[in-house]
């Protein structure tokens, strides 16, 4: 029968991560891969989360099944994050949550479950987006269409066309949306274009997706779930898939929950009893060890107080870079405006250079950066930003 299989292409952002790896340059830069980086080029387990270890080491009895659902606590910590402690929301009984193996697999789950509850419902993404949605989505057998987000030659958001477009899309349609930090571009919405969307969203009948994978990563955790909050003061319906890769800096742990607002809590069970049977049926179980860590960790104080001190330090982190990267590029040779850099929020930009620009950068210099033109901004740090400098300015012309 495999005789049958043609091989797949590789996602982009993996095949640029192996060419940077098998680059025998020594002077190279990843400025492709998504996870954060501090200043010397490595991904950190975070000091709560290595404290949340070595208790855990100590405190865990058994290996046994844990549920469909996940860690209890860790879903009512996740949604206190998601929408704050005494946020009112949880108090009404129409919200649920189930623990997900990563963000990745609490988008596919929420996928599968509007497959269930509306088969011909299209789901809506901002072009561009993250690569990954439309596979985790349209897997599902959901249709996607598609609504203008970022004007590449602006440099900004196109709010005029995006709300043009989601003023046309029918009642019971999904539209995604990125909860802060938005990926690839950087440019997240304002509060008060959030409160416009939710009130298209409540007059058209659409339901959001919000898709939140860097709470904490843009302006700090509050801010950065705005549009949760605000959107679940005014809506019926809606799903947020949430992950700790990022804030946590647990990516391999596959740490991440789906969240279903439903219109009463009887629907709430039934929306949750459907969700773990999606579950039951791609994976049975996600993954203990993160969870509880991040339950350990968002349940007593002192880790709670390191880890937010931690994910401060990261966010600073990445806004210098993106400082630094400001200053050092904008007096180019070419003329090119790089201001729109410092706006952004959360680890990615886009740089918005020619893709032979991008290729040079790669062949010449040895600096990986996605074909979108994205930059991760962590992958900069004291010890190259001279050279991306001097070879941005050599390139730019
Ligand atoms: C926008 C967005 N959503 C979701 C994810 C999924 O993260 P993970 O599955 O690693 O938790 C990512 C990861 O890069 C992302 O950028």
């Amino acid at each position: 029968m495999f005789e049958h299989l043609q091989p797949t292409k590789m996602d982009p952002i993996l095949s640029l991560m192996a060419a940077y790896r098998a680059d025998p340059r020594e002077q190279k830069i990843d400025l492709g891969v998504g996870v954060y980086m501090d200043d010397r080029g490595h991904t950190p387990v975070m000091r709560a989360v290595k404290e949340a270890e070595a208790r855990l080491m100590e405190l865990e009895d058994t290996k046994s099944y844990q549920g469909i659902a996940g860690d209890p606590q860790y879903n009512e910590h996740i949604l206190a994050l998601l929408f704050g402690a005494q946020h009112s929301i949880l108090k009404s009984g129409r919200v649920r949550t189930i623990q997900a193996p990563g963000g990745s697999g609490a988008l596919r789950v929420g996928a599968e479950l509007i497959g269930r509850a509306k088969p011909n419902a299209k789901v809506w993404v901002g072009i561009p987006t993250w690569p990954n949605h439309i596979p985790l989505i349209s897997g599902a057998g959901l249709k996607i269409q598609e609504y203008p987000y970022y004007d590449l030659v602006a440099r900004k958001i196109n709010v005029e066309a995006m709300m043009e477009t989601l003023r046309g899309v029918p009642s019971g349609d999904i539209v995604l949306l990125h909860g802060c930090c938005h990926n690839p571009t950087g440019a997240d919405l304002t509060e008060e274009q959030w409160d416009q969307i939710a009130d298209l969203a409540l007059e058209r009948g659409f339901i959001p997706y919000i898709d939140t994978a860097y709470q904490g990563l843009g302006e700090g955790l509050e801010v950065d779930a705005y549009g949760v909050r605000s959107m679940a003061m005014k809506l019926p319906e809606m799903i947020i898939a949430s992950s700790c890769s990022k804030n946590f800096g647990l990516y391999r742990e596959r740490t991440g929950s789906i969240t279903f607002l439903s219109a009463t809590p009887a629907q709430a069970d039934i929306v949750a009893s459907q969700a773990m049977s999606v579950a039951r049926q791609m994976y049975s179980m996600p993954p203990a060890h993160g969870a509880l860590l991040v339950a350990m960790i968002l349940g007593d104080q002192q880790l709670r107080a390191q880890w937010s001190q931690e994910l401060d330090e990261v966010r600073d982190r990445i806004n210098a870079m993106r400082q630094l990267l400001t200053e050092r590029i904008q007096q180019n040779d070419a003329g090119m405006d790089f201001s729109h850099i410092q706006q952004q929020r959360g680890m990615f930009s886009f740089l918005g250079i020619a893709s032979q620009q991008i290729e040079r950068l790669r062949d010449e210099y040895g600096i990986y950066i996605v074909s979108s033109t994205r930059v991760n901004l962590a992958g900069i740090n004291s010890g190259n930003i001279d050279y991306l400098a001097a070879s941005m300015h050599a390139v730019l012309g």
